[in-house]
């Protein structure tokens, strides 16, 4: 019995076959960290008063809008980089008391500047310019 002659006992033929081997293919164009590169052109403005950005009204907090981690470092600043580790773009998290950028995925870590200070990177973090006018937070390349 050749392959073909033993998929068709399964009751398998090509298409099936080709439908079970993509089981996954989705995975990486649906996961949120699928950009391979720090975003370019970034100019937006967070409103400090709207409840989706109360994370940036306390020293530590942080939230991800437009692919850039914004982030209240524990002085009151605002900073902000990519949201993705430079090493496979993995979402990072921000850790205000430890003042770093932090990816659950294989350790790396950034400074709140984004130089690589451990894991498997050797890529700093794109770094964005923020302004603070009022209640508003503009955050751009
Ligand atoms: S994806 Fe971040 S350390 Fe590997």
């Amino acid at each position: 019995m050749d392959r073909k002659e033993f998929l068709s006992s399964m009751g398998l033929g090509a298409a099936s076959l080709a439908v079970m081997s993509c089981f996954g293919c989705g995975k990486g164009s649906n996961a949120t960290n699928s950009s391979t590169s720090a975003p370019t052109g970034v100019d937006f403005t967070l409103d400090l008063t709207a409840s989706a950005n109360a994370a940036l009204t306390s020293n530590g907090g942080y939230l991800i809008s437009h692919g850039i981690l914004v982030a209240r470092t524990s002085s009151g600043a605002y900073i902000a980089v990519q949201e993705s580790c430079t090493h496979e773009n993995y979402p990072l998290v921000y850790q205000g008391g430890s003042k770093r950028f932090y990816c659950n995925n294989h350790g790396a870590t950034f400074t709140e500047k984004g130089a690589v200070t451990g894991g498997p990177t050797s890529r700093s973090l794109a770094v964005y310019n923020t302004t603070l006018a009022g209640t508003s937070l503009r955050i751009y390349s």
